[in-house]
């Protein structure tokens, strides 16, 4: 039986996590350390058997205090500032939680673990984002391809990234990383491409289109991430890096139009939908890709990015099991029957996200 230290297990990609390995393995503990920022929702884990401690990561005693108590012996650490936006916006946050934060993490994983002779694993959840952008002919992101991040968040996710190296280098920390490209699925917070697009095409709000919308992303169901980090925590090889990325390089716009075709297609099937949202172009008889909105481009914005998950297929034996459009068409399904989830979220998340609107949308054309 394992005892797992799951930080930001109350955010997206965590609490499927959590879920994803508490099905797997019923026996095992699993602790979550999450702050519960506006990202985290303590509603993601209600379903789950993991215990949520609510705390910082940057807090050094706290977490000793709970590899020491819960007998950790694994840290899969997913506790971080997200999304690229808002690391433009305010880049502070991005530096004391990916950097300090996992700097704290990594020093009291050190001295618990390694000064005390125990065995442990530290799993990192990092980002393709680290590597760059690439060109349209460009190979796809390897595990060996040089750093150039672009924005605060990635520079902010490849500082930790080095400092994980480090520790495993330097003190013998046993360490694993991974870095995935763009996930999308249930309990994404509806501030990232998928669910906002979702919930603004329900509401008949317009949908900001950063520039040409042309950027191309290696889209990744949060469920095939989750087995990519079961993978590396099963098979993966101590101080090693691994690419996972779900096959399905996508135009934002194609990405787009698909999402609004299949919100057309079951408002055309289920007239329930009409009623239930009134707001939606769909509900009038009306395309929703009419709400399209070429709005300024993201500074900065990153043209493409493209996982090699050779690495992790050869050595793993991972393997992405969803397409986009299943996948996407699952997603769908998810928000239009946990209404109340993104409606409510611990203080309303995606109303005050909305009503909080960060970014000045203004259409450009
Ligand atoms: P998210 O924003 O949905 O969740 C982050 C969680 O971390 C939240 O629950 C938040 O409360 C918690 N948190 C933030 N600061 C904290 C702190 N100081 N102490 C404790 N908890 C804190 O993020 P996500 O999309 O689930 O991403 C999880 C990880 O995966 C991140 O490390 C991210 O960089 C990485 N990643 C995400 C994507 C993606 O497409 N979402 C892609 C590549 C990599
Ligand atoms: P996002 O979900 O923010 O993820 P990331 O920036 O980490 O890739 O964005 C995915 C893509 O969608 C990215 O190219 C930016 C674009 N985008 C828009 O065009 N409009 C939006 O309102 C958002 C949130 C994203």
């Amino acid at each position: 039986m394992a005892s797992l230290l799951v930080t930001g297990g109350a955010g997206f990609i965590g609490a499927n996590f959590v879920g994803h390995w508490l099905s797997t393995h019923p026996d095992d503990r699993v602790t979550v350390l999450d702050l519960l920022t506006y990202a985290g929702n303590r509603a993601n884990l209600d379903h789950l058997a993991a215990e949520l401690v609510v705390g910082d990561i940057r807090d050094e005693r706290l977490v000793t205090e709970l590899l020491q108590t819960r007998a950790i012996d694994t840290i899969v650490h997913f506790a971080a500032e997200s999304h690229v936006d808002r690391s433009i916006l305010g880049p502070d946050a991005f530096i004391e939680t990916n950097v300090l934060g996992t700097h704290a993490l990594l020093k009291a994983a050190r001295q618990h673990w390694v000064d005390g002779g125990r065995p442990h694993r530290f799993h990192h959840v990092s980002t393709d984002e680290v590597y760059g952008t690439l060109s349209p002919t460009d190979p796809a992101f390897r595990e060996d391809t040089p750093y150039a991040p672009n924005s605060p968040y990635s520079a902010s996710k490849a500082a930790s990234d080095h400092l994980v190296r480090a520790y495993h280098h330097t003190y013998g920390l046993q360490t694993t990383t991974s870095n995935c490209s763009n996930n999308y699925g249930p309990y994404q917070f509806p501030e990232k491409l998928i669910p906002l697009f979702l919930l603004n095409t329900l509401a008949g709000r317009p949908l900001p289109i950063y520039g040409d919308g042309q950027q191309v992303r290696d889209w990744l169901h949060v469920e095939d991430h989750c087995h990519g980090i079961a993978a590396v925590l099963e098979r993966g090889r101590i101080g090693e890096v691994y690419n996972i990325g779900g096959g399905a390089e996508m135009a934002n716009l194609a990405v787009i139009d698909t999402l609004c075709a299949e919100v057309d297609r079951l408002f055309a099937a289920e007239p329930a939908l009409k009623e239930r949202f009134p707001d939606a172009p769909a509900a009038k008889g009306l395309p929703s890709a009419s709400l399209k909105s070429f709005v300024t481009d993201r500074p900065g914005h990153d043209r493409r990015y493209a996982i090699d998950c050779e690495k992790a297929m050869r050595e793993l034996d991972y393997r992405p099991r969803h397409s986009f459009e299943s996948g996407l068409a699952a997603t769908i399904r998810w928000y239009l029957d946990h209404e109340s989830w993104w409606r409510g979220g611990q203080d309303g998340s995606y109303r005050a996200f909305m009503q909080a609107n960060y970014r000045d949308r203004q259409p450009v054309a």
